[in-house]
């Protein structure tokens, strides 16, 4: 018996799925991948990068982790954005985080989940830098959507300040980051309005000369 035999089904019934509509889609994607988006999102299994924006494979290059964050030393992430943004010349870069997030409600806790804690400690450094903000919230669901969307529009600020996308802005190289958030109870997008597109839109102590 194979192990997981339903998932092999679902694939095959996929991809017939797929050649019917285009027979030719799965061999033109096997010469190349060209897509114009980087996502950089949530782990969770309910925030699936290609669904929510109803793109197919070869539309979207894709990097997930846990509360989506973009740490400055963090080589798995600083790997995908450098072959995102110097080899396939993605247009944009999307911080999509979301709602109800797992790994953004633990770092409001003190309780203790093993290794990850370390991880969920840049969200309390989120919650530190905007400690007054979100303590004048009047509840702890409007607390917890509050730093949903504030590790979203620091997540971005950490992405534009990598010299990946600097060196990119200074060659002339059209690049924007946008910084959304996903809400798993209704499937809808919202775009946290902090989009940026070049070195200006970065304070001046982060920027290289
Ligand atoms: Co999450």
């Amino acid at each position: 018996m194979q192990i997981l035999k339903h998932l092999f089904d679902n694939n095959k019934n996929w991809a017939t799925k797929i050649k019917n509509a285009d027979p030719d889609f799965f061999s033109k994607l096997a010469n190349q991948q060209r897509p114009e988006y980087l996502w950089i999102g949530c782990a969770d299994s309910r925030v699936p990068a290609n669904e929510i924006v109803n793109m197919l494979p070869g539309e979207i290059f894709v990097h997930r982790n846990i509360a989506n964050v973009v740490v400055h030393t963090d080589l798995n992430c600083l790997s995908v954005i450098q072959y995102a943004v110097d080899v396939l010349k993605v247009k944009h870069i999307i911080v999509c985080g979301h709602y109800d997030c797992g790994g953004i409600t633990a770092a409001l806790e003190n309780s203790e989940h093993g290794l990850i804690d370390n991880w969920l400690r840049h969200i309390k450094d989120v919650y530190r830098f905007h400690q007054k903000e979100i303590d004048a919230q009047p509840d702890d669901k409007k607390k917890l959507d509050l730093l949903c969307e504030l590790n979203v529009i620091e997540q971005v600020a950490n992405v534009c300040h990598t010299t990946i996308v600097q060196n990119a802005w200074k060659s002339g190289q059209e690049l924007a980051v946008h910084g959304w958030i996903y809400r798993v109870s209704d499937g809808i997008l919202k775009d946290l309005n902090v989009c940026t597109t070049g070195i200006e839109g970065i304070p001046l102590i982060q920027r290289i000369a």
